[in-house]
């Protein structure tokens, strides 16, 4: 790896677009928590749980996060998870992020949407006075029915407008095999009604017709994934044209086995085709890092220069959900600092 260039993307001021807040919930607070709230779990020790964390797929880890997220009963249990996600973000120089939550996660074990937004939203307010701004969004599970999906968007209805400035999309995610982005055309429609971002996993395990559902059907504004997307030259000239974002999670890709080696990883080909991709981690605590562990680990599989690295950061700011003035604010300050000279202090 370039060190040098490794200990600039370090320090640079970057967005996190691709985190599932449930997926950052690191073994030991898991531990913490069952004690905490009398849930037992399957796995005796922090270690055993650890070494299970052995993906051969999507499934196998989706397995495993779900039974993870069952310690999770109280508004306190999120803000704790969301807190701990706001310090390694900080520490990653992470200067705005947009979250995900899987309410249906919760709801099946009698947790209310309501409780689970309240304690991110404690934990997010913590986050802004520490210098980290950040959106949240609402995702639907896509093994689960549409009938399931639309319940909860009308149980979410009035967080939406409570919470106005930070619950601003929804998003889908889970098993993707089999449940194509056209299964949920409705919700969307109502969401999108309803001004909020959309967003959609698609072409992680899923081929790149899903991600042309996700756009014609769905309409979302970016894609999670989506890096299959490089099998259909139409769909890739497609994105570049659209400047629609593609949100790339190398460790979780490695991890789940969507590529064998970090070297065949498609984020540099699509980067070369002029598609808006960026680094982000997925699932940091079952995938092996944070987002600065993501970029350190492309960078050195793909063995990417200045340039493409600031690419990358810019459209991390560029993709973001914030208004023109904000994201111009946030260019601003990458360039000064990439651009300015590297002392972490933003220097121009
Ligand atoms: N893919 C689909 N669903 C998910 C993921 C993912 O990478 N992480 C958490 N839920
Ligand atoms: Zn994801």
């Amino acid at each position: 790896m370039n060190p040098t260039l490794a200990d600039k993307i370090a320090r640079a001021p970057k967005a996190e677009l691709h985190i599932h807040i449930e997926g950052s919930l690191e073994p030991e607070l898991i531990f913490e928590l069952a004690k905490r709230n009398g849930v037992t779990l399957a796995y005796d020790s922090i270690d055993a749980l650890r070494a299970a964390y052995a993906f051969t797929d999507l499934q196998s880890f989706l397995d495993i996060y779900y039974a993870g997220a069952s310690v999770l009963l109280h508004e306190r249990d999120f803000h704790d998870m969301t807190l701990a996600y706001v310090e390694r973000a900080l520490a990653d120089h992470v200067t705005h992020t947009e979250i995900f939550f899987d309410p249906q996660t919760h709801t099946e074990r009698g947790v209310s949407i309501a409780t689970a937004v309240a304690g991110i939203e404690s934990a997010l307010a913590e986050g802004e006075r520490r210098g980290l701004t950040s959106k949240l969004i609402l995702c639907f599970l896509r093994h689960l029915p549409e009938e399931d999906a639309l319940k909860t968007f009308d149980e979410a209805l009035p967080l939406f407008d409570h919470y106005k400035h930070r619950l601003i999309g929804v998003g889908l995610d889970s098993s993707e095999r089999g449940h194509p982005p056209s299964k949920f055309e409705r919700v969307f429609a109502k969401a999108r009604e309803k001004g909020l971002k959309l967003v959609a996993h698609a072409g992680e395990e899923g081929p790149p017709a899903y991600v042309f559902e996700a756009l014609d059907l769905l309409k979302v504004d970016r894609v999670d994934h989506g890096v299959r997307s490089m099998e259909d030259p139409a769909l890739v000239a497609r994105l570049a044209d659209s400047r629609i974002a593609l949100t790339v999670c190398p460790l979780s890709n490695l991890k789940l086995r969507v590529f064998d080696d970090m070297a065949k990883h498609t984020l540099k080909a699509l980067l070369d085709q002029g598609v808006a991709v960026m680094i982000n981690s997925d699932d940091p605590a079952y995938f092996g890092g944070y987002v600065n562990a993501n970029y350190f680990a492309i960078l050195d599989a793909l063995k990417l220069n200045d340039a493409e690295c600031y690419t990358l950061l810019k459209n991390s700011l560029e993709a973001s959900f914030v208004t023109d003035a904000e994201r111009l604010a946030m260019v601003a300050k990458l360039d000064a600092y990439w651009h300015g000279g590297h002392n972490g202090h933003g220097a121009a």
